[in-house]
């Protein structure tokens, strides 16, 4: 198994002012070890996820097969940019099954999900770790009443992804029977796309989560992990130089959703009003999803000569699972891309890119992995999920709470009740 490689270390091509040098790179990694078992201190179970036992997963995936011709995945943040970014990355193998994502509270977009599908042949999958959310317990208070009109058995069209104890939705799981899979007590919404909340749905599509599991395992050995705290030093120690944005440009469509994924991972994570000793620091990365080669014909102009306060972080992919090819008798004028394939172009634009970039001092960083397969992607939300752990510890914040997203809630109960 080839691992994911990067170019991290060289940042330093980029003038000192807007990059970094060894000397100032340096004294930080060595901090790898400490921050390593800080980080592990947290007592946060998405390091072990890897290791999970994924039999009772398989085998509900094994006796559902046929039975439905849709699957609605209500849920919201990180109980739903993991599925939407696993079905973004792959085709779904059961190709009679259609899979509808419901990640918000837009009666238009309810309306007309409930239009394209047949009850009786639709199973929900209801996914919450708190299990209270109110946007998904809207959603399934609304589409169980539908169901209880026609008198359709609950259980046999409703499946809870929840926490194995607590939460309305565990409650009714064990009142009512109603089949669940447990998002383990101490992994949080952000960094759940490894627990029931990614697996049962890519388990659904006919996907191998053992190898996505196998992906997320080869992220935690020591050579990639200190990849991902190399990328957490720079990205902290271009914050204190004003590059306060993060830009995600992968360099393939399939991946275009996974940079949705990782903005709710760093944004909720590092963006804090208080350290870890109670002081106000008001500290966090702004996340910025773009995608290559679209945004060359967007972003991009910015991000070369606008505002210098971004770390570029791109992902290449060597290849591309299919090689098509341009055409073999083009114009004399588009003679460069004569028996060239979109690979081809796409590499050409992303070296370019790099370059333009770099000319133009602009501080970026590229993974690169050998190509977009299950294993890969649990590789790579592995990769991002410790590196956004470590630089929680470099920030020196909770990087698992939310306070921030509390206030909207508590005035949202409040509006609704007057
Ligand atoms: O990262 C988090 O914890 C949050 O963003 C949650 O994912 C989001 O609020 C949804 O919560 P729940 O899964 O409890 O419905």
């Amino acid at each position: 198994m080839q691992f994911i490689t990067s170019n991290l270390d060289k940042i330093s091509q980029i003038s000192p002012n807007h990059s970094l040098t060894k000397l100032e790179l340096e004294p930080f990694l060595q901090q790898f070890s400490d921050i390593f078992e800080k980080a592990k201190s947290r007592q946060q179970g998405f390091w072990d996820l890897p290791n999970q036992d994924i039999s009772g997963i398989l085998e509900f995936a094994k006796s559902v097969n046929g039975k439905y011709s849709d699957i609605v995945i209500l849920g919201i943040g990180g109980s739903m940019l993991g599925p939407i970014c696993l079905l973004g990355a792959f085709e779904n193998k059961r190709e009679s099954l259609k899979i509808h994502c419901l990640d918000n509270i837009d009666s238009d977009q309810i309306a007309n999900l409930e239009a394209k599908i047949n009850l009786k042949k639709t199973l929900f999958l209801v996914q919450t770790k708190s299990g209270t959310t109110p946007e998904t317990l809207a959603q399934y208070f609304y589409f169980r009443s539908l169901f209880e009109k026609e008198k359709l058995e609950i259980k046999d069209h409703f499946v809870f992804v929840t926490d194995p104890n607590v939460g309305y939705l565990r409650k009714i799981a064990t009142e009512e029977n109603i089949p669940s899979f447990a998002i383990p007590a101490n992994v949080g919404g952000r960094f759940s796309v490894l627990s029931s909340v990614g697996l049962v749905i890519s388990a659904l599509m006919d996907l191998d989560i053992q190898k996505i599991l196998q992906g997320a395992q080869n992220a935690l050995s020591t050579e990639s992990l200190q990849s991902s705290f190399r990328l957490s030093c720079i990205q902290f120690l271009l914050s204190q130089k004003g590059k306060k944005i993060s830009v995600l440009m992968p360099y393939s469509s399939r991946l275009r959703l996974f940079s949705n994924w990782y903005t709710q991972l760093l944004s909720e994570s590092v963006g804090k009003e208080f350290d870890l000793e109670g002081r106000v620091v008001n500290t966090g990365i702004t996340p910025l999803p773009a995608l290559g080669a679209t945004d060359q014909h967007s972003q991009l102009q910015l991000f070369k000569e606008g505002v210098n306060d971004k770390l570029l972080i791109f992902i290449n992919v060597q290849k591309m699972e299919n090689e098509v090819k341009i055409g073999d008798n083009l114009p004399q004028e588009f003679a460069y891309l004569q028996n060239k394939t979109f690979g081809d172009l796409m590499d050409a634009e992303f070296a370019a890119t790099v370059q333009s970039l770099t000319e133009s001092n602009r501080a970026n960083v590229t993974l690169s992995i050998p190509k977009l397969d299950e294993t890969t992607l649990g590789q790579l939300f592995m990769f991002f999920q410790t590196s956004v752990a470590f630089l929680g510890e470099l920030l020196n914040i909770n990087t698992f709470d939310q306070p921030g997203v509390e206030r909207s809630k508590v005035l949202t109960r409040e509006f609704l009740a007057k």
